[in-house]
């Protein structure tokens, strides 16, 4: 710092001089979030700043990996703190001396409304910009839904806050959001030279708030086309509408009045529930990468090689993960013919993406190359990780991880995507059960997100934490689980179709429960979820069963008849629902309702009307009501797991935050009176109430006391 420089103490703000350049640096790790302290901080200094007679401009730039990353979402749903981020935005534009904002990292949220409030901006390399709030049920609170129209125009400002998404720096700078790009990598050269420019220049404050040319004269259809998307496209959320409404009120009030509007509909969306459901998503997605009880020393194990065994469309996907990741990776199968046919859909799979502009064609080349076709499982002598991912045969599995245990190196994780069998009965034929564990990958294994990870009863610590850190690099949730039988996802899905089954056997139609899913949120209900999956699938599972003498197994019902007639679902044109000729969209058919019919007519059931009420309770207590035995168990170790298991596994709308956080809001006494009623009306085992919901009902405890 120059000798005559201000320094002071204000942290987690400083303000401090270099020659005629005042510096005001945010630090606040990790990621220089807006909450009280750094608000009045930032006040402080831009005080001193203006009262500093050697300083003719301002430059304003934060310490650490990023820019101010958005507000402290912490605060949320607390009494607001003064002063407000809206006081600090307006307090940079009034400046009278040039503030010129300097963006590393991610400038997100109430980060880059801050910027916005400065006079100029500069990105570094790789910086990206955007206003995320929508994802977290908010729309920008501190004039940005009023100042972005005024810099890149309404349609490009209606894009990124509706949709949430991020820019790059260079995307920034040709839509005007930013002015300069830096070569320098160091936030505080490119601002002191970007402050020369601006001097040598003369130039004086610009603000962005009293720009009017972009605003002016804009079509009423742009707002009613982005009416008419969301209504298509998002129906259930609530804070896309209040974006298009707050940039609307940007291009026909004034500023203070757009600004006015701006903070009601803030408030509106604060005060949702859906933004409760989206922050609780938000930090348990993180949460779940702690496993609670692993050691902190649990060092995970390098994994540069990985081995996939099963080309099948489980293995593929897994492999086309791993390959994502730009991780080498065998492919083995025990055929040519089943390699050959499990690559091509690889490249297929990557081909489509080429096609919809999702990625390049270099790229895609890049990662086909890296999954190599085996018929050996010598070539799997070196890997750190092998991912067995042939069908659900004990037996098969047992052969399979018997040979692993015979060429892999000592220390490599031999892992199983089995999504029911005992992950320690597997383990058991090697002679390294703790390096064994399940990673069960949920289809399409390239798309979805959700990867159980689950903890035998020998699995060692950094086995466990290497799965965990392998899921992360892959761009899974990883959600730790331990050994039951279809563990976590699975056994809470079981129960759920249990119960949808029986409803229709009792008088509802499928639709009429898929419907009163959807209208909950899910994309889709349990009936068009089957029919996507494929009948067979079940059918096979139920038959197997039975034979094996499974008294859990019902006798055949309109489900079985269905597959036995060859209406598998989707694949097949007709399941449960039938479909046109090149169309997913599922239409009631009058073969399954006499199916149906003839069925309840057997069981000698009279159907009777089934309201959707009764239907919402008995699809989701159920979950709720297991979800709470696997805690007990110890199967799951949080409630948020289990709420992450679903929000990313099995479409448990995310603004609801999860089955779990869902029951707390609707209240755990209702939920465990119904359960009751249930229990007593069917002595159905499912019903038994668990004793730890009878418990925390008993104690006035929600889920959330379990995270
Ligand atoms: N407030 C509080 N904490 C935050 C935060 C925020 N805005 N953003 C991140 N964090 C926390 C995370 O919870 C995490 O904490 P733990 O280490 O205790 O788990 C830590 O910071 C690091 O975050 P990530 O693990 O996510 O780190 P990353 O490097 O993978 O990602 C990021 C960094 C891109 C900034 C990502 O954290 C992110 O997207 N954050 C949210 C950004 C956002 O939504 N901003 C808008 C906020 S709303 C707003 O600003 C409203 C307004 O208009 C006034």
């Amino acid at each position: 710092m120059d000798a005559s420089g201000i320094a002071t103490d204000c942290t987690p703000v400083r303000y401090e001089r270099q020659g005629r350049t005042g510096i005001i640096t945010v630090n606040q790790p990790p990621v220089n979030a807006l909450g009280q302290a750094v608000r009045a901080g930032l006040l402080r200094a831009l005080a001193l700043g203006q009262a500093d007679g050697e300083a003719d401009l301002l430059v304003l730039l934060a310490a650490g990996r990023t820019f101010m990353a958005g507000a402290d979402i912490r605060e949320f749903g607390q009494a607001p703190l003064v002063p407000f981020l809206s006081d600090v935005v307006a307090a940079l534009e009034a400046s009278p001396k040039p503030v010129i904002a300097v963006l590393h990292g991610t400038a997100l949220g109430g980060g880059l409304e801050v910027a916005l409030g400065c006079h100029f901006r500069v990105a570094l390399p790789g910086t990206r910009l955007g206003l995320p709030e929508v994802k977290l049920g908010l729309l920008p609170g501190a004039g940005g839904t009023q100042r972005l129209p005024r810099l890149v125009g309404p349609a490009k400002a209606l894009e990124m806050i509706v949709s949430g998404d991020p820019v790059t720096a260079a995307a920034a700078l040709d839509i005007g959001l930013v002015d300069w790009l830096a070569a320098e990598p160091d936030p505080l050269a490119a601002g002191l030279a970007f402050a020369k420019r601006v001097r040598a220049k003369g130039l004086m404050p610009r603000r962005t708030g009293a720009r009017g040319d972009r605003i002016a004269a804009v079509s009423p259809l742009l707002f009613s086309a982005a009416r008419d998307d969301l209504a298509r496209k998002s129906p259930h959320l609530f804070a896309p509408h209040r974006c298009v409404d707050a940039v609307e009120a940007a291009c026909t009030l004034p500023l203070a009045e757009g600004l006015k509007r701006e903070r009601e509909l803030f408030l509106a969306c604060m005060n949702s529930p859906q933004r409760a459901g989206l922050i609780h998503s938000f930090f348990a997605e993180r949460a779940v990468a702690k496993v609670p009880g692993l050691a902190a020393d649990a060092t995970p194990r390098p994994v540069h090689r990985v081995g996939v065994i099963g080309a099948g469309t489980m293995g593929g996907g897994i492999a086309m993960c791993f390959a994502n990741a730009h991780i080498p990776t065998v492919l083995l199968d025990t055929t040519q013919e089943a390699l050959d046919r499990g690559l091509a859909t690889i490249r297929r799979n990557y081909q489509a993406s080429v096609a919809k502009g999702r990625l390049r064609q270099e790229e895609a080349d890049a990662r086909l190359t890296l999954i190599r076709p085996s018929l050996a499982y010598d070539d799997l002598a070196d890997a750190d990780l092998v991912v067995e991912a042939v069908f659900e045969s004990m037996d098969l599995k047992k052969q399979i991880f018997t040979r692993l245990d015979q060429v892999c190196r000592p220390g490599a994780i031999l892992a199983t995507n089995t999504s029911t069998l005992d992950v320690d009965a597997i383990a058991a034929v090697t002679s390294r059960p703790q390096d064994v564990a399940g990673l069960h990958f949920f289809s399409p294994a390239n798309v979805m997100r959700l990867l159980e990870v689950v903890r035998g009863r020998e699995t060692a610590p950094d086995v466990l934490a290497t799965a965990m850190d392998v899921a992360r690099r892959i761009g899974k949730v990883g959600v730790a689980v331990g050994v039951c039988y279809g563990f976590v996802g699975n056994r809470m899905l079981h129960q759920r179709a249990r119960e949808a089954t029986a409803l229709v056997d009792e008088g509802a139609a499928p639709d009429q429960v898929d419907r009163v899913l959807t209208d909950f949120g899910f994309p889709m209900g349990p009936f068009a979820m089957g029919d996507l999956a494929g009948l067979d699938v079940g059918w096979r599972i139920r038959e197997e069963r039975r034979k094996a003498g499974d008294p859990d197994t019902p006798p055949p019902g309109w489900l079985d008849r269905l597959a036995e007639q060859g209406r598998y679902g989707q694949k097949t044109g007709a399941g449960i629902y039938r479909y046109e000729a090149g169309s997913r969209t599922p239409l009631p058919d009058p073969v399954t309702a006499d199916l149906i019919a003839r069925d309840r007519a057997a069981k000698g059931i009279t159907p009777r009307a089934v309201t959707n009420q009764e239907i919402l309770e008995r699809c989701l207590y159920v979950m709720v009501n297991e979800a709470a035995k696997i805690l007990e168990e110890g199967v799951a170790a949080r409630a948020l797991d289990v709420d992450m298991i679903w929000v990313h596994g099995y479409g448990f709308p995310p603004w609801r935050g999860g089955p779990l956080f869902w029951a707390d809001q609707v209240g755990l006494g209702t939920i465990l009176g119904t359960i009751t009623k249930f229990h007593q009306a069917s002595g159905a085992k499912q019903w038994q109430p668990s004793p730890l919901l009878e418990r925390l009902v008993r104690d006035g405890h929600g889920f959330a006391s379990l995270n």
